[in-house]
């Protein structure tokens, strides 16, 4: 629990509304995110920008891409951290400043690298050479200038899971950081492409200081290069990946992460420089939950299961990475606890959400799975024809469905039989 979804004489609330009587209103599966929260989230940044004023956070859709959300952060003044067209159509509709978009991504199709230069994105991450061309290709075409930083990979170990860490020479992400400044010597020469600044993303859920700090040092030795060779940078972008605590994992502040590399940039004398930050999961993955239903108790010889109506389609994280999240019962009841394993309906053993908790439940109770606001909704699925689950947003005494969930027809509507 948090101070944000909290017991009230047995009952878990979030805010001030109880989520007994969310599940109620809404109906289950159902991502429940508080406002405050989620403010309280943008604050750790606020407090960073606050300090040096020449930051720009730049909020990665993909963590969680529902228009409120953006919105939200949009007032908040953030900027956006986009990986597709997609998500560039979301942060526009959601009220996001163009001027503070950064487009990062392995390959950028042709109509995305039109839609950011009409759009007038401040920045794309390019991350190879033959991006890098297609890009200045496009440019040329539309008469316009694109801006570019690379995204270089440092080659650091972020000590995260290996599906998620993208630093390492072995990933597909980045340009190899000894052959980068060949590229921005080349960059330079294009007459369409304006160069803006550098960019590195280690990976993500990183609860340690260091392989920021390691990345820094490696964009400061290529600063360096640069500026012998006449190049000049406005912005460093050092990536998003601060972890959130899931279970008891120690969690850096944002601002800590942002001392070291200030103080890193201050000593090689580029303080002119503006830090970009591209955080997803520190902003919104402990601002929501996902709320279920209990179906059946199921116990059988080894295990006791309690199925429930939330499945690996709502969250793959448990299945795909092994993660854990915490499980909470909506009621706290005097009734004997057990050892459950907490599955789906979906016809696949991967189809579970938590394993081995001890719970005091019976069928028929709620259940909330914590830290679902990341890569919660945003990675879900329609597998085994489930409709996506719905979206509220809660704020004090009110809650705003601000994702209705998908109906049958929807998830049918764009098929055809061949007569
Ligand atoms: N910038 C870039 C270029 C990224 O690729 C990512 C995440 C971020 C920023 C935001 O990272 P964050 O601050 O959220 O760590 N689905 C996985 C996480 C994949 C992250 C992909 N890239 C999960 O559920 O753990």
């Amino acid at each position: 629990a948090s101070p944000f979804f909290h017991y009230h004489q047995n009952q878990l609330f979030v805010e001030n509304c109880s989520i007994k009587a969310l599940a109620q209103q809404y109906g289950t599966p159902l991502f429940v995110y508080s406002k405050a929260a989620l403010v309280h989230q943008w604050h750790t940044y606020q407090k960073v920008i606050d300090t040096y004023p020449n930051t720009l956070i730049c909020y990665a859709v993909k963590a969680n891409s529902n228009l409120a959300i953006l919105n939200l952060f949009a007032k908040l003044g953030a900027g956006f951290d986009l990986v597709s067209g997609g998500e560039l159509f979301r942060v526009l509709k959601a009220g996001g400043d163009p001027a503070k978009v950064i487009f990062s991504g392995v390959a950028k199709q042709v109509w995305e690298i039109e839609a950011a230069l009409d759009a007038g994105i401040k920045c794309f991450n390019v991350e190879s050479i033959p991006e890098l061309d297609l890009i200045a290709q496009v440019a040329q075409r539309l008469g316009k200038k694109a801006p570019i930083s690379l995204r270089v990979n440092p080659d650091v170990d972020a000590k995260t899971h290996p599906y998620i860490s993208t630093g390492l020479k072995e990933n597909k992400f980045g340009i190899d950081i000894n052959v980068a400044a060949a590229i921005y010597q080349k960059a330079l020469d294009n007459p369409f492409l304006e160069i803006k600044g550098v960019d590195c993303h280690i990976g993500s859920q990183i609860t340690e200081v260091a392989p920021f700090v390691d990345a820094a040092d490696k964009v400061i030795a290529l600063l360096q290069q640069l500026k012998e060779k006449g190049i000049a940078l406005s912005h460093i972008d050092m990536g998003g990946g601060l972890g959130i605590r899931y279970l008891d994992e120690e969690v850096v502040e944002p601002l800590e992460m942002v001392r070291k590399i200030k103080d890193k940039l201050h000593k090689a004398g580029f303080d002119n420089l503006q830090l970009v930050l591209e955080p997803g999961r520190s902003l919104v993955g402990n601002t929501g939950v996902l709320l279920t239903q209990v179906q059946f108790i199921k116990p059988t010889e080894a295990r006791c299961f309690a199925i429930v109506d939330a499945a690996m389609n709502d969250l793959i994280r448990p299945t795909l990475y092994d993660a854990y999240h915490g499980v909470l019962p909506v009621l706290i009841q005097d009734i004997p606890k057990q050892t459950y394993d907490i599955v789906g309906p979906i016809c696949e053993t991967g189809d579970w959400l938590a394993k081995q908790r001890e719970l005091a439940i019976q069928s028929g109770d709620y259940l909330v799975v914590e830290s679902t606001g990341a890569y919660g909704f945003s990675m879900a699925s329609q597998y085994n024809t489930r409709p996506r689950a719905a979206e509220i947003l809660v704020d004090g005494e009110q809650s705003y469905l601000i994702r209705e969930r998908e109906t049958l027809a929807q998830l049918v509507a764009l098929e055809h039989i061949v007569e």
